[in-house]
């Protein structure tokens, strides 16, 4: 099933975008797009995948890009500007799929693509404050819109929401000692920058967990990320929604980063297999090939699921 070509893949990853598209021919080969489709990319990002979408579905196609970041939408608009297919680009949550669809008209489509997570354009930017290699402020938040940011979470939730948070989302062994941290620290003066937060973590946790290779606030951040964005939650209402709008012999497919986000997907997909609505085209998630996780670092820790609509 993997292993064919895809035509301008190359281009695609080289062009002057700043976001690698993970996994790219795995994923255009798993969607099985034909010219004419009309596709869903729940997580436009830079357009990486869009556009490779696009060149499959052609100008008989449709290409539906839904992001909830403002400067995703910008920029995957000026890549896809040359797409001569039908496209509708929406400023979203991807909760809002059923949403989205009726306000274009569209019923059912042929295939839904989901790369989760955040693109390198929110990482790279110290000033959206998901990086702990970078200064910005406590910030996270994909939507630019939202309430509440991890400056409220971190610096108003009571400790033990903290240590819960952080087990729960980071599978952070010393999610109670950086709760109790953090506490502490803001008793004297709010938490306001993302290396004020490293700072109380690298004193919570003990010497030998900051030294042992991986950066010891990658679980924190990732739990504070997966916070303020209610991500799980989420994902987990958002198939439903997709799988209902996958026409039969249609096909969904999501890209996950880490094995929260993936034991979600592998449920919901063994679901619906049992329910008898969809065959797995993945029975293991698929994995970057060794030459890209060398090449692209963020494809390292990606998992990709598919299914096929049957009913
Ligand atoms: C990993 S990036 C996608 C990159 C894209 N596939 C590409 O090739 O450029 C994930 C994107 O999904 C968006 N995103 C994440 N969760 C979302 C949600 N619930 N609703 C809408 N967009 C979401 C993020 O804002 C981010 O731009």
């Amino acid at each position: 099933m993997i292993g064919g070509s895809l035509k301008h893949s190359k281009d695609i990853m080289t062009e002057s975008f700043s976001h690698v598209p993970v996994m790219i021919r795995e994923v255009t080969e798993l969607l099985n797009l034909k010219s004419g489709a009309t596709v869903v990319d729940c997580t436009l990002g830079l357009g990486g995948h869009a556009q490779a979408m696009a060149r499959v579905v052609g100008a008989e196609g449709r290409l539906i890009g839904i992001d909830q970041d403002r400067e995703a939408i910008e920029k995957a608009r000026e890549r896809l500007k040359d797409f001569s297919g039908r496209l509708d680009i929406v400023r979203s949550n991807f909760r809002k799929l059923d949403d989205v669809l009726s306000s274009l008209g569209v019923s059912e489509v042929d295939g839904i693509l989901f790369d989760l997570g955040v693109s390198s354009l929110q990482l790279d930017d110290a000033a959206r404050g998901f990086s702990f290699r970078s200064e910005g402020p406590l910030d996270m938040r994909m939507d630019q819109d939202m309430p509440v940011s991890a400056f409220e979470l971190i610096n108003s939730l009571s400790e033990e929401e903290i240590g819960n948070l952080l087990w729960r989302y980071g599978e952070e062994r010393f999610s109670r000692r950086i709760a109790t941290t953090i506490v502490r620290a803001r008793s004297a003066r709010a938490i306001e920058t993302t290396k004020d937060l490293v700072d109380v973590i690298l004193r919570a946790l003990p010497y030998r967990v900051s030294r042992d290779g991986v950066h010891p606030a990658t679980r924190s951040f990732q739990a504070i990320r997966i916070a303020v964005n209610q991500e799980l939650d989420v994902l987990t209402m958002a198939l439903d929604a997709a799988l209902a709008h996958v026409k039969v012999g249609g096909r969904m497919c999501v890209i996950a980063f880490h094995s929260l986000e993936d034991r979600i997907v592998k449920e919901k997909f063994r679901g619906f297999a049992k329910e008898g609505r969809a065959v797995l085209l993945t029975k293991k998630p698929l994995r970057p090939t060794d030459g890209e996780a060398g090449e692209n670092p963020r494809s390292r820790s990606a998992r990709v699921r598919a299914l096929e609509r049957i009913g």
